[in-house]
């Protein structure tokens, strides 16, 4: 009687948990599945770190390496590969942009004969410029070895956290890559917002895997052999103790590849020294006002940017370039400026020099738009901050330096 009346029961009862087990098995085998999918698609992560509650930053998301092969095809990759055969430190061209400006930067990787620290600006739109980079590094060895890449993203509307970055796993192959790179490059867009120059500076240079930093904007180009002439004279002068910026003098390119002394004065002694003597030299040079512009060599404790003054760009057509080279310009004031409040020694150096990128446009149509932008941007609340800042972190030197003016 009661195992007759059991039995319904138990039948019931198998079918639920054989229903039960296939179920589950399911699940686990997707879930296994997207899984092993996810480690193949995205790996490695680049974590980021809020900055300013408007930025997430994160480090080394490419970073640079050499590759030697050991045996028959087996490749070692050497993550410390930094220039340093020779036992100095090597000098690091510390630069940014956005993926507008990152043909400039597979060019200087063929010119710049040193590591190169790169912060990429991204945003949503530009997301793209994250996979055509690795790709880049993946597939160009001078790249790989020379270059490493930093991103700064701007954060959405009431984002608390930042993410974590997934490296892009390539679909393409090396050849393809190569032969359709121009395509690819031009598929990229361009972000077009805030974009925070001295973040960016800031964040190449606290990225570089070396101590001594060429700061550089991203449309200059080097004089040949520009690291190695430097490293020597370099390491003797800079130590992150005694003040003193190494100073590079431009020169502008013009149409008519004239060119024209970017207002450093002793230019005839400066040839004289670069061509009579073989020994790369610097000599004490004074600031030169408010106004100066110029690449410098400094050392990682050394002072860092302002980094509170954004500035709107839109840097995909020639035209708006001018203006981005205008912002450009003022921005690299503050970081001389600063140089000089904190008492820093200028020392030019000889026999290299670097040159503006053709920017192709009317002397006088260019200082209206700096003095344009001058007039607007004075007002600003950051230029008041930034002069208070000055004056209480380095009051003894405003006689020294001047009032900071635009
Ligand atoms: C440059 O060198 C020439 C001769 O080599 C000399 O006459 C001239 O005074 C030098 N100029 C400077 C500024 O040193
Ligand atoms: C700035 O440096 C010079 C030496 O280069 C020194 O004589 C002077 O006292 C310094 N000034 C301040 C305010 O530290």
């Amino acid at each position: 009687m009661r195992n007759e009346q059991l039995l319904p029961e138990m039948i019931t009862l198998n079918r639920n948990s054989k229903y039960f087990f296939v179920v589950s098995l399911t699940i686990l085998w997707i879930f296994l599945l997207r899984r092993l999918d996810n480690i193949k698609m995205f790996a490695p992560t680049m974590e980021t770190v809020m900055f300013d509650e408007q930025y997430c930053l994160g480090y080394n998301f490419l970073r640079s390496q050499k590759s030697y092969v050991i045996y028959y095809k087996k490749i070692k990759t050497d993550q410390n590969f930094r220039f340093r055969e020779d036992g100095l430190e090597p000098v690091t061209l510390t630069t940014h942009g956005t993926s507008g400006i990152i043909e400039e930067i597979e060019k200087t990787a063929y010119r710049w004969d040193g590591p190169i620290s790169f912060a990429l600006f991204i945003d949503f739109h530009s997301k793209l410029a994250l996979e055509y980079i690795a790709d880049l590094h993946r597939c160009d060895q001078k790249f790989r070895e020379k270059v490493s890449v930093h991103i700064a993203l701007r954060v959405s509307p009431y984002q608390m956290f930042c993410q974590p970055i997934q490296s892009p796993k390539s679909l393409r192959s090396c050849e393809d890559f190569i032969l359709n790179q121009k395509k690819y490059r031009s598929e990229i867009d361009a972000p077009f917002e805030l974009y925070p120059f001295n973040i960016m500076r800031n964040l190449a240079r606290k990225g570089a895997q070396s101590d001594i930093h060429l700061l550089m904007d991203a449309d200059m180009i080097t004089s040949n052999g520009f690291a190695t002439k430097v490293k020597k004279i370099s390491n003797e002068m800079i130590d992150g103790k005694n003040k003193n910026a190494l100073v590079i003098r431009i020169f502008e390119f013009h149409h008519k590849f004239f060119f024209v002394g970017h207002r450093i004065p002793d230019i005839q002694k400066w040839f004289n020294v670069s061509i009579e003597t073989e020994k790369v030299s610097t000599w004490e040079i004074p600031y030169l006002g408010a106004q100066w512009e110029t690449p410098v060599i400094i050392h990682r404790n050394d002072v860092y940017n302002a980094d509170y003054f954004p500035a709107r760009i839109r840097d995909v057509q020639s035209l708006v370039r001018v203006y981005l080279k205008v912002v450009q310009f003022q921005q690299f004031f503050f970081q001389i400026y600063k140089l000089c409040r904190a008492n820093y020694t200028f020392n030019l150096l000889s026999h290299v020099f670097s040159v503006h990128e053709g920017v192709k446009i009317d002397d006088t149509i260019f200082s209206k738009a700096v003095s344009e932008h001058s007039r607007k941007y004075g007002r600003n609340k950051a230029f008041t901050r930034y002069v208070k800042e000055m004056d209480d972190l380095y009051p003894h030197t405003t006689e020294r330096c001047g009032k900071f003016q635009m």
